[in-house]
């Protein structure tokens, strides 16, 4: 069905016009053009019926908005009867059609349906050229498939395989793995791969939200259906029909989600939140954790029938430590990558670096590793990128070798700090540097969501460590 969005400062209006058009279409209502506006940029409308004069506002304001956010409703304007010359302006602004008030609604329902049409020609049109550019790239050999996965290692290129196997299927697939081995970049890839690129893959972090918001997120409501639920809103699953969702950070969701999450992986319908009217949704799944699922299910944390539907395909991502001989592979294309993005030369690593590179654990993983080269790419001002450049860590008499199993060891507080002030700084480079930890340290955070302790060890830095240079951020002396 069809979503119409109808905006009327008149609720007499609203009203009439969504009772005699709800059989046909999926209605929402407005009444000024910041409500407008807003449910435009949260719902996939399809076709907008709006008034020329709304108290307070111009519609023809609102049409030059709609007509401007990513994928534009196609719009029918009601003006006052005898006022062409601004319908015909709207139309030269980009509105499809007209209908003059008072209005007869056999024929604003037959211009809707038209208007419908038109959109989803439209709709189709922008699919063939999504597909005709895919197609292209595939020529290119620039599609963001396998080919972003860097990594030569026996470990890799069974992960690589499996994709392969499983993308084109729409078998659900479960990705586990620590943080940072590139769990999301595989679902891309599964994705990219699956047959069906052109339509949408949609990623949901499961942690981010709390349970009522995650499951509205995910199923949609009704309106009215909870305090604050003033529209109907359509839930990811029903959006991404016909492409993929990827649920990352499954392991985090509530058990009321999980029986929800059964529902739709068994009977491939939805419900939304406050309506018991089940939809019918094709969608795969794709979904993953750095938790090991079966222990939460042993521990009776996640339903052992949902981890089953879920775990159809499973892959698991090898630890950086455990393909040791990528680093270096890894390392280059990050160089190459971080040197282009900050108008730098590229430069070569030091065989000095590239060791320590080699022999280090990377306890975070592949996005350390490139933090790490981030790092180096930045703070060289040489004709090369040294040890010197690249993070503490690694030059840190705490560095862990990649055989010792050293994971999880803490790192000693005084050692670390009084390493950190033996730091050799020129003076006139130390505020360079410090503007250029700070950049490192928000990163840091960005990466992490925020977890301090998590942030700390991607830096290679202990915990407080950190808090002292937060410190300094915020009140430097
Ligand atoms: N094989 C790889 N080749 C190139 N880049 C990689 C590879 N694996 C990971 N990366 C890069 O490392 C970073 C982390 O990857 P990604 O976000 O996919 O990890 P993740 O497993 O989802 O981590 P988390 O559990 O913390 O969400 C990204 O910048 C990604 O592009
Ligand atoms: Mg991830």
């Amino acid at each position: 069905m069809a979503t119409l969005l109808i905006v009327d400062d008149e609720k007499s209006t609203r009203d009439g016009l969504r009772m005699a058009l709800e059989e046909e279409f999926d209605c929402y209502l407005a009444s000024s053009i910041k409500e407008a506006m807003s449910i435009l940029k949260s719902e996939p409308i399809d076709l907008l019926l709006t008034d020329l004069r709304l108290a307070g506002d111009n519609g023809m304001d609102l049409l030059d908005q709609a007509l401007a956010i990513p994928q534009p409703p196609v719009a029918v304007m009601m003006t006052a009867y005898g006022s062409v010359d601004t319908a015909v302006e709207a139309m030269r602004r980009g509105a499809w059609n007209f209908v003059t008030k008072p209005l007869n609604l056999d024929e604003v329902e037959l211009l809707l349906k038209r208007a419908s049409r038109s959109r989803s020609l439209e709709k189709d049109k922008v699919r063939l050229e999504h597909e005709v550019k895919d197609l292209r790239e595939k020529a290119g050999n620039r599609k963001h498939g396998l080919e972003s996965l860097i990594g030569k290692s026996a470990a890799m290129q069974k992960v690589s395989e499996l994709v392969t196997q499983v993308a084109p299927t729409r078998a659900t697939i479960l990705i586990e793995g620590e943080s940072g081995t590139g769990k999301e970049l595989v679902a891309h890839a599964i994705h990219q791969l699956s047959g069906r690129p052109a339509e949408k893959m949609l990623v949901v972090n499961c942690a981010a939200l709390s349970p009522q918001l995650l499951e509205s997120e995910l199923f949609g409501h009704e309106k009215g259906a909870f305090t604050g639920a003033s529209q109907r809103r359509i839930g990811r699953f029903e959006q991404a029909n016909g492409g993929t969702i990827f649920l990352d950070e499954i392991g985090e969701i509530d058990q009321a989600t999980q029986v929800k999450l059964l529902r739709v992986l068994s009977e491939r319908t939805v419900e939304r939140v406050g309506s018991n009217k089940p939809i019918n949704v094709d969608v795969r799944v794709i979904t993953a954790t750095n938790k090991n699922l079966r222990e939460l299910v042993s521990k009776g944390e996640f339903r052992e029938d949902l981890f089953f539907r879920l775990n159809v395909v499973r892959i698991l991502m090898p630890t950086l430590c455990q393909r040791a001989e990528d680093v270096v592979i890894l390392a280059q294309a990050f160089l190459r990558e971080f040197s282009s993005e900050n108008q730098k030369k590229l430069k070569p690593l030091t065989d000095d670096a590239l060791s320590k590179l080699r022999s280090y654990s990377w306890p975070g993983n592949v996005r350390e590793l490139r933090t790490a080269i981030e790092h180096g790419v930045v703070m060289s001002n040489e004709d090369v990128i040294g040890c010197q450049h690249l993070p503490y860590f690694l030059n840190s008499s705490e560095h862990k070798p990649t055989l010792s199993a050293a994971q999880s060891s803490p790192l000693s507080v005084q050692k670390e700090d009084s390493h950190a002030e033996q730091m050799p700084l020129a003076s006139n480079e130390e505020f360079n540097l410090h503007v250029l930890e700070l950049q490192v340290i928000r990163r840091a955070l960005r990466e992490t969501k925020d977890n301090r302790t998590e942030a700390a060890r991607l830096l290679g830095i202990s915990r407080r460590t950190l808090q002292r240079k937060l410190k300094d951020i915020e009140s430097p002396s």
